[in-house]
């Protein structure tokens, strides 16, 4: 009961220390910190998030909690320890691994994401699984330690991944939380919500990011939240994005260049789409059309009638007649 999420947490908090300091002081840490290092991290941001090293040992974890008189059953439970299957015996979850800690809304340590130092050591990232105190759908990666800020400027910027948040940090974008990969849940929503009503997604730059900011965007809209969207070229992530470009570049061509909601879903109907095909170029007049309906300010849908009159050279008259077909069609 309480008191398991307490030891739980109180475990989570002291091996996030010890990770931590294993990264940073000692020669097992040595290879993992040079990688950090060598992707542009830099030792305040991996002190100011806590990041660690776990050591590649069955059991490190399993002694370091045992000697503390952590019941290994409830380590078990708290997603720190697995069991083998053979002799359930106990094994460390995280071994050899990048430890990102992972805070509760209050600040708590609760969980941890590992991420493997060498490219083909799948998962990526290993997870915590879903525990007492890690209900991963009503957390957002760095929520606490942002949330001052995010309450300052009213605005949160929503990333995909760990990394994302931590570069956008060092380019002085503090106010941004990481649904860590999985998709926009209602309670992640609820959230951002005791914060702030605006919100700028900021996805990866590949097919997957795109189709995500997509649906995030419409599930935001759908709690009344203001929303735009700030797109990265070519493919890359936010992270990749500051190392290529820099932080100047990132603040004032991606966020500083954010696009309303609307504005993006212009974008999004083209892809795939040629253009130069009527077929297409029809769809994609309805596909925008059908996004006019769901507008709630009449001179916005206006705005975009006109858009579409003149960008493909149609009447205002039979915009208006088909967004009345879809309306009717829609009922
Ligand atoms: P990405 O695949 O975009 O990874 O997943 P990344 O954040 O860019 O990682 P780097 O730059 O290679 O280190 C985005 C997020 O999805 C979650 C993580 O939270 C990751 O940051 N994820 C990804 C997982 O949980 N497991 C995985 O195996 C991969
Ligand atoms: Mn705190
Ligand atoms: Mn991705
Ligand atoms: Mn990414
Ligand atoms: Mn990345």
């Amino acid at each position: 009961p309480q008191e398991d999420e307490k030891q739980m947490i109180q475990a989570h908090e002291l091996l996030s220390k010890f990770y931590h300091h294993l990264l940073l002081n000692t020669k097992e840490g040595q290879e993992a910190l040079e990688y950090l290092l060598s992707r542009g991290f830099t030792t305040e941001s991996i002190s100011k998030f806590q990041i660690g090293w776990s050591l590649p040992s069955w059991d490190f974890t399993v002694k370091f909690l045992q000697k503390r008189g952590y019941s290994l059953e409830l380590m078990e439970a708290a997603g720190l320890l697995v069991r083998r299957e053979k002799d359930q015996s106990f094994l460390d979850r995280f071994r050899g691994r990048i430890m990102f800690p992972i805070t509760d809304p209050k600040g708590k340590v609760v969980a941890f994401s590992g991420r493997s130092l060498h490219s083909g050591d799948e998962p990526k990232y290993l997870n915590s699984p879903e525990t007492k105190i890690f209900n991963k759908s009503r957390i957002l990666y760095n929520y606490h330690e942002s949330r001052t800020i995010i309450r300052r400027k009213q605005q949160v910027i929503l990333f995909e991944g760990f990394a994302d948040v931590i570069s956008a940090n060092e380019a002085s974008v503090e106010n941004g939380v990481a649904t860590m990969g999985t998709s926009l849940t209602e309670g992640q929503i609820g959230l951002i919500k005791r914060l702030t009503e605006s919100v700028v997604i900021c996805y990866d730059g590949d097919s997957a990011g795109v189709e995500a900011a997509f649906r995030a965007g419409n599930l935001l809209l759908n709690h009344h939240l203001s929303i735009r969207v700030a797109m990265i070229p070519e493919k890359l992530d936010p992270d990749d994005y500051i190392s290529k470009y820099g932080k100047e570049k990132f603040q004032q061509d991606v966020i500083g260049a954010s696009l309303t909601f609307m504005a993006f879903k212009l974008r999004y109907y083209k892809l795939n789409k040629n253009l130069n095909d009527e077929g297409d170029r029809l769809q994609y007049i309805e596909d925008i059309l059908k996004e006019i309906t769901q507008l709630s300010n009449a001179v916005e849908r206006d705005y975009y009638l006109r858009y579409l009159a003149d960008e493909f050279h149609v009447s205002l008259e039979a915009l208006q007649q088909q967004l009345a077909d879809i309306k009717g069609s829609m009922k």
